[in-house]
């Protein structure tokens, strides 16, 4: 396990295997201090197992940050499918995979993530009660992307006013990384606000999309990180804000929902020595986390989701009173804030 990031602090790994079904999931709980591990579930076609782990273990502490400083009560933890390779039946996949997770009897959680839809998660509820992010009648729920893009954007909007001194996103230049289920909505979120967007995807058909419906300018994937914009918001996938990447940011502001950006602690140092303002993913993406927890202690409705949802914007606002007094960066300073909350509620 050389390299891997602080495995010794995760309270329980699971790798659990089905030979019927092809299905080999690394369940991981890193605290459950705060209650139970709630952590979304990827699907995703790691290169090893080692590799899987390693996305495992770096998730699901990322969770225990960003449940803690959203004040829920759940702990984090964090689920990885290997994708098979070759055919494989996504149905069985998935009941194996409900089964993995009801095994650990309520210690984890489970909900979306990358790669994983409403669909799977459906048939993960059919094996287990520990799931979420799953569309129900007359009450909100399911997808939580928009929930996450809503809670990036209010976060936009705060560093935008407090760090850029703007009071409001007309004409303020975003590039969004990344047109997926969360940097889409979160795209149509910035357009109507009067942002000039910038954005890049892979798929080209997104970027088509975008162009047309929010008249957004397309750049190469490439060149999307160091792009001449005041606002960066990697949405897209994590490591991104590393040493080749740091130095070629222009933007004032990073802001976005892809979880785990900084390839490491001392790219944060360097972006912040640049005065570049980087808001840490796990405290502005909680949106959608702060969705499947309600939705999973079926509390509320649509309106208390989005209020509690919208509170992001007064831990930006805390996150950068807290920076003044201690003269952290923002990113080691809320690791420890969120730290500090890791303990029973
Ligand atoms: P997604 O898979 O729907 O979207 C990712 C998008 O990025 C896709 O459109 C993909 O084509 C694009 N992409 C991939 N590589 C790229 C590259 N090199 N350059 C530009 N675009 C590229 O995923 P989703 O759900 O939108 O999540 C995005 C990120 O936000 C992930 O890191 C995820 O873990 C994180 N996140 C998502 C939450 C949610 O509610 N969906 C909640 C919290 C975090």
């Amino acid at each position: 396990l050389f390299g891997l990031p602080d495995q010794a602090a995760h309270e329980r790994v699971l790798f659990a295997t089905d030979e019927q079904t092809g299905l080999k999931t690394i369940l991981a709980v890193h605290s459950t201090a705060r209650g139970p591990a709630f952590g979304g579930c990827r699907f995703w076609s790691y290169g090893n197992e080692l590799a899987a782990l390693n996305d495992a273990l770096r998730l699901a502490q990322g969770m225990s940050l960003k449940n803690a400083l959203a004040n829920l009560p759940f702990g984090g933890g964090k689920a990885v499918i290997l994708k098979p390779a070759g055919e494989f039946d996504r149905t069985a996949l998935f009941a194996a995979f409900g089964r993995a997770v009801a095994s650990l009897n309520g210690a984890y959680i489970t909900a979306e993530d990358v790669g994983t839809t409403t669909g799977d998660m459906r048939i993960v509820q059919q094996h287990t009660q520990f799931v979420s992010g799953i569309p129900r009648d007359g009450a909100f729920g399911g997808d939580p992307s928009p929930k996450t893009a809503w809670g990036v954007f209010v976060s936009i909007e705060a560093g935008v006013r407090l760090h850029l001194k703007r009071d409001t996103l007309e004409g303020v230049r975003v590039a969004v990384q990344g047109l997926g289920a969360v940097g889409w909505h979160l795209a149509e979120f910035l357009h109507k606000a009067g942002a000039k967007l910038l954005v890049a995807d892979v798929d080209a058909a997104k970027v088509a999309r975008a162009q047309e419906l929010f008249g957004a300018q397309a750049v190469h994937v490439n060149e999307i990180l160091a792009a001449d914009v005041d606002v960066l918001a990697p949405c897209a996938l994590g490591a991104v804000l590393n040493a080749g990447t740091v130095p070629q940011i222009r933007a004032k502001l990073v802001a976005g929902a892809a979880n785990n950006q900084l390839a490491t602690a001392a790219d944060g140092d360097t972006l912040h020595g640049r005065g570049v303002l980087y808001l840490p993913d796990y405290l502005v993406n909680a949106g959608g986390i702060v969705s499947v927890a309600r939705e999973f202690r079926n509390e509320g409705e649509e309106s208390a989701v989005m209020a509690e949802v919208s509170q992001i914007r007064d831990r930006v606002a805390e996150l950068l009173d807290r920076i003044r007094v201690s003269g952290n960066t923002p990113a080691r300073e809320a690791d420890a804030w969120a730290r500090s909350k890791l303990v029973a509620g």
